[in-house]
């Protein structure tokens, strides 16, 4: 599969978007340093993500006149975070759009089958009528988001974006198998994944650079 040119997977050529990726790859990139670019890609990333939200002309009053001007329509947005490390990413999101309303779903791969755990679920309600964006920075085996999306569809949601930063080829062609109608932003697609099912080159454990642990 030519994961570059499927629809409904864009990968982000943007200069800013590949310099940040490049720090964050660094390891002697600091914990505060990495969590501000997580947030500042997630933004650069919405920015694109968002850019087919449905508008409608509303009434406003500027200074000088009535007139009719754009507005978006309807419900709006809700983020989902796969934790932990998808945290990360929802200020960003949030800078865009404010009013969105946030679900967490929690995750952790076992670090022998590398299979993805289920540990807290909590999504807004209703969910039908929004465009769900789903963050994590690291899509390895796609394990994680293919459970995540999965349990967004069983609650109901519909339009489903899922937006990382670095994604390996397995996991990015396995996501979109599995949801070919869920829209996939990609910062960087990287080469492989290692034995140990992390992302070569990659940037590490998302979660622990974020969070300073380990
Ligand atoms: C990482 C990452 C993804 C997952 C990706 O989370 O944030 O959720 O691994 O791997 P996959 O595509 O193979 O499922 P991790 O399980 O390390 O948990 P953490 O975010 O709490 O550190
Ligand atoms: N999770 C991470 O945080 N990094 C990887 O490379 C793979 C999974």
């Amino acid at each position: 599969m030519d994961l570059r040119n499927e629809p409904n997977i864009e990968i982000i050529t943007h200069p800013l978007v590949q310099h940040k990726i490049s720090i964050l790859r660094d390891k002697n990139t600091t914990t505060s340093e990495f969590r501000r670019l997580v947030e500042e890609i997630a933004m650069l990333e919405g920015y694109v993500a968002l850019s087919d939200l449905p508008l409608e002309d509303v009434e406003v009053e500027t200074p000088i006149e009535k007139c009719m001007t754009p507005k978006i329509a309807g419900r709006k947005l809700a983020i989902v975070p796969i934790l932990r490390a998808g945290l990360g990413m929802v200020n960003g999101v949030l800078a865009l759009v404010p009013s969105a309303k946030v679900g967490h779903i929690g995750m952790y791969r076992d670090e022998e089958t590398h299979e993805p755990h289920e540990y807290y679920c909590k999504l807004p309600d209703p969910i039908e009528e929004r465009t769900i964006v789903v963050t994590d920075p690291m899509l390895a085996t796609g394990g994680s988001a293919i459970d995540a999306i999965q349990r967004i569809k069983e609650y109901g949601g519909k339009k489903i974006k899922f937006m990382c930063i670095v994604a390996a080829p397995e996991g990015l062609e396995r996501l979109h198998r599995a949801f070919p109608d869920v829209q996939i932003y990609v910062g960087s697609l990287d080469r492989c994944l290692n034995k140990d099912a992390y992302i070569c080159p990659g940037l590490g454990d998302a979660g622990d650079r974020i969070f300073g642990t380990r």
